[in-house]
């Protein structure tokens, strides 16, 4: 017989209401894993979905690429009628963008092969004096408010964008605007983040993703020509808008959809998790003095922060192929989340997990994913954030909340957009 799990528990875990209000969706994944850790969801206005709550489940998915793949049916939970929508957009395509989670396979490997080589530890490693320089000049701004700010929006949403930017080749004076439509693109549900500024149906969402959308191809359109004609091999966008793939250009999906998942990926969920380490920090007065008595454990800080915010949801895998898991049939075509949050909150992998704990050795969070299309900017991530913590840590004497910290509201990139604080200086 199907293990199914209850429709009120499906809900939960599908609303973008819950998860900026936070514990509920722990509560139905905590009672998910007791009780039905691997089984169908039943949510309204969704087609049902497999749940793979488990940890080490979601590895075992992840590792089986070419039976659970990305590209069949959309990536990201959407309603039913969403589907159906961007499938007559696209000509037949669940995604609205062709970006590297979005394809599988021969096309994935080509495509991931063009920026790996700009992501690697090493490569990382040599930007690292540039990322210090920009991160003390946030360290500064940060400074100067002079003892109280909104960290969130102040800090943690600008460091990154300006990190990522920087490599990518982008020009400072278009960061706002690129920061503008990611969070449109994130935040479409989010009446303070989406298009419209207002309380949307999911039928409006979709229409403001296709407006924020449509102004993404327009900007990166320039950046093709700009980089065709001057390409530069120490930014990412040039590398992008130069690759070929059997002697030819990447076509205009492939092209936009790799300008937008670089663009985009590579902030939001950084700031997200800056954020809510500074919020974890402000609550926890015994971390803070520790981290600064032993700045060492920054780095163990940081893995911990990524595990307890875990920015990136969920993705969604399609079954190519009628197989069985954990004594279940899955039909061919069936789609299963993975619940990044539920595997980082495996009560087999982690002891106490709803705790924030810098001693986890290892912390074998899987917030990053896992398998092929595990993050391509993991290390870029985590070099960031242990460098802004390795200059903000030494120069505070104090943190503490000054107010109630708000999350964003999305089921798929989640994390704080407001965490105020009061703070002194060394
Ligand atoms: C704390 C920060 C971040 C988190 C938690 C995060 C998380 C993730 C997750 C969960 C995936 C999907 C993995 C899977 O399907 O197994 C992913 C993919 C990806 N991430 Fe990140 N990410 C972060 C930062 C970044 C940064 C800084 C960049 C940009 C340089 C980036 C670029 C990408 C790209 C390009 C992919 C698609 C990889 C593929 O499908 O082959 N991410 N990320």
């Amino acid at each position: 017989m199907t293990a199914t799990i209850s429709p009120d528990l499906s809900n939960i875990i599908v609303d973008p209401l819950a998860y900026q209000n936070g514990d509920a969706v722990d509560e139905a994944f905590k009672a998910i894993r007791r009780d039905s850790p691997f089984a169908k969801a039943q949510a309204s206005e969704y087609d049902n979905f497999w749940v793979v709550s488990r940890h080490a489940d979601v590895m075992e998915i992840e590792k089986q690429a070419s039976l659970f793949q990305n590209s069949p049916r959309s990536s990201t939970i959407s309603p039913k009628a969403t589907e159906g929508v961007v499938k007559f957009l696209t000509g037949g395509e669940s995604n609205l963008i062709r970006s590297l989670v979005a394809v599988d396979g021969a096309e994935h490997k080509a495509l991931r092969g063009i920026v790996f080589p700009a992501m690697t530890p090493q490569k990382v490693r040599g930007l690292e004096d540039d990322v210090r320089r920009i991160a003390k000049g946030y360290v500064q701004q940060m400074l100067d408010k002079g003892g109280a700010c909104d960290f969130a929006e102040d800090i943690a949403f600008w460091y990154p964008l300006r990190v990522i930017m920087s490599v990518l080749g982008v020009p400072q004076e278009d960061e706002p605007y690129l920061l503008k439509l990611t969070q449109e693109l994130f935040g479409a549900s989010d009446p303070e983040m989406n298009r419209d500024k207002k309380e949307v149906t999911a039928e409006e969402a979709l229409q403001g993703l296709l407006k924020t959308n449509a102004d993404l191809e327009a900007y990166f359109a320039e950046v093709t020509k700009k980089f065709r004609a001057n390409p530069d091999d120490a930014a990412v966008n040039s590398l992008i808008a130069n690759a070929t793939i059997d002697g030819e250009y990447l076509n205009h999906r492939q092209i936009m959809g790799y300008y937008i998942i670089a663009a985009t990926a590579g902030h939001d969920t950084t700031s997200n998790t800056t954020a809510g380490a500074l919020w974890a920090l402000a609550e926890r007065p015994e971390l803070f003095a520790r981290l600064k008595a032993e700045p060492e454990l920054i780095g163990a800080f940081t893995e911990e922060s990524i595990r307890w915010v875990t920015p990136v949801k969920h993705f969604m895998r399609t079954a190519v192929e009628d197989t069985e898991f954990r004594g279940q049939q899955i039909k061919a075509g069936e789609w299963l989340m993975l619940p990044y949050q539920s595997a980082n909150r495996d009560e087999d992998v982690f002891d106490n997990p709803f705790e924030f704990s810098i001693d986890r050795k290892p912390n074998r969070h899987v917030a990053f994913g896992y398998g092929p299309h595990v993050c391509l900017g993991q290390h870029l991530a985590r070099m960031e954030m242990r460098v802004l913590w390795e200059e903000l840590l030494p120069l505070l004497g104090s943190v503490e909340l000054d107010g109630t910290p708000e999350r964003t509201r999305s089921s798929f990139v989640c994390g704080p957009k407001h965490v105020p604080v009061r703070y002194t200086v060394n």
